[in-house]
């Protein structure tokens, strides 16, 4: 058992997907094409600081303003040797098209798409929408769960036999909508839970960046008691950089570089984890803005990356130094009056994701003509890629890459959030590594060895 116990350890912690979440529209809702998703999965992997972000997480299968084209993110991805967890928009309406550019990303790239896909997700916060503090935040349209099972169907149906068949198939949505037992339906269709959660807009409990961690410690807890013997995966988490406070949360970079140190630093290459978010605001800034290289893409980072502070003493100085001023230290709970419950859009569990960037528009329609931007929670972010760079959107231009020429200049992607890639570490087969860097071809094999480590383990 213990040596087991180890070899699984050992083999997970070469499989761990470590990544960004990237919409389909930039700020200003414009599209997003397969340059402009270059230049951000390979911004991501060439941070200074650090390294490792070779993963993307896609809220749709579609191009921004198009019926059915497959985003351009696919080949962006290929090009950039950068690790997928795909994204169906599930509400609204538009799954006939989500499957259908599915189906479509599947024939026309196949293989090589396969092997990057280390997951698909179902949906995206559909379950929050859907729930009392989603409609009292008029978040937009969700899904009930038993239609998120029925797609859930579908999309396993779909890859069978395909390059994708290996891929895990989960849901991402707020943890608490995980722990709302009328949703356990999806629980048991799914092969592992997508956490969100933003102790920032927890603002009904003391939530200054002091207790941040705490707080996500909690609702990580309280979504696996649920999962039971499935895997929770962060998809997205973040506290931003800039923008209105939400009761005791200060939106600031310094404290977006200790949430980064005391939650991100202990997740980075030990849990899949898909940071939210690299970019959110080119070519303008939304409020709250959580992209941690600030408006221009570029591959120096607004904080130090490096967690070189992670645990240690000087961290949580750092934390009280930030906080001092305004709140009551209560670290328990205690309401921060003036802020009731709903007046900011943050419920009870906080989780809540109202933010702009990112989040579903109206109606939930995740791609749509300008008019409606639609922006799936978490838009952009990109993970690792390599060097040649793409676009820049507006004018960043990083420094490393190259630019191949790709889009224009002027920035005007738009990234939103549709999009998601999976990559079956685990699933995919092939060989040409999954991890655009470092273990090339070992994806697939790991991940059929952790399978079968866990059958062992199960056996036990
Ligand atoms: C719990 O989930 C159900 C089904 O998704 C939803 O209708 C309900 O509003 C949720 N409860 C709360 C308190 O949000
Ligand atoms: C973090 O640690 C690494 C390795 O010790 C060091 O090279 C780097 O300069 C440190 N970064 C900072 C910002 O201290
Ligand atoms: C959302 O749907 C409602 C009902 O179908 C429709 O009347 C409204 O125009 C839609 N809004 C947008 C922004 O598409
Ligand atoms: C968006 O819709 C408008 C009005 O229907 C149309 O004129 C325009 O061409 C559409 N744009 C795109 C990119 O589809």
């Amino acid at each position: 058992m213990q040596l087991a116990a180890l070899a699984a350890f050992a083999i997970s912690a070469e499989a761990v997907s470590q990544g960004f979440n990237y919409g389909n529209m930039f700020a200003d809702d414009s599209s997003k094409f397969q340059a402009d998703f270059e230049e951000e999965f390979k911004v991501a992997k060439t941070l200074v600081g650090t390294s490792g972000f070779t993963s993307a997480r896609l809220y749709t299968m579609i191009q921004a303003y198009s019926t059915n084209d497959v985003i351009q993110a696919i080949p962006a991805a290929i090009a950039q040797d950068t690790t997928l967890l795909l994204g169906l928009w599930a509400s609204g309406g538009g799954m006939d098209n989500e499957l259908a550019a599915l189906k479509t990303a599947i024939s026309t790239y196949g293989e090589e798409f396969g092997k990057l896909v280390v997951g698909i997700s179902v949906g995206s916060e559909d379950l929050y929408r859907n729930s009392v503090e989603g409609v009292e935040a008029d978040a937009g349209v969700g899904v009930n769960p038993d239609d998120l099972v029925s797609y859930i169907k579908e999309v396993r149906s779909i890859i069978a036999g395909t390059s994708l068949a290996d891929a895990p198939i989960g849901h991402v949505d707020t943890w608490d909508s995980w722990t709302n037992s009328s949703n356990s339906a999806v629980v048991e269709a799914v092969d592992w839970l997508g956490f969100d959660g933003y102790p920032f807009f927890q603002s009904t409990m003391a939530n200054s960046i002091s207790d941040a961690k705490e707080l996500f410690l909690e609702s990580v807890e309280k979504t696996k008691s649920v999962a039971g013997d499935k895997e929770v995966w962060i998809t997205e988490t973040g506290w931003p950089v800039s923008g209105d406070s939400e009761g005791e949360a200060i939106a600031s970079i310094e404290n977006a570089k200790i949430y980064w140190d005391e939650v991100g630093c202990p997740l980075f290459g030990n849990t899949n984890t898909w940071w939210y978010l690299l970019q959110d605001a080119s070519p303008t800034t939304p409020n709250p803005s959580f992209g941690i290289v600030g408006s221009t893409l570029s591959t120096t980072p607004l904080f130090d990356l490096s967690c070189n502070s992670t645990s240690s003493a000087s961290s949580s100085a750092a934390v009280s130094s930030a906080t001092a001023s305004g709140s009551s230290s209560g670290h328990s709970g205690s309401k921060p009056s003036g802020f009731p419950a709903g007046a900011t859009g943050a419920g009870a569990a906080g989780a809540k994701p109202t933010f702009t960037a990112g989040r579903g528009g109206y109606n939930g329609t995740a791609y749509g003509n300008g008019t409606f931007s639609v922006r799936p929670s978490g838009s952009a972010s990109g993970v690792g890629a390599t060097s040649s760079g793409a676009v820049s959107g507006s004018g960043s231009g990083s420094s490393s890459g190259s630019s191949s020429g790709s889009s224009s200049s002027s920035g005007t992607s738009a990234s939103s959030g549709q999009g998601s890639s999976s990559s079956s570490a685990a699933a995919a087969a092939s060989s040409s590594g999954v991890y655009t860097g470092a273990a090339n071809g070992l994806a697939s094999s790991l991940s059929g060895a952790v399978v079968a480590v866990f059958v062992a383990l199960a056996a036990l």
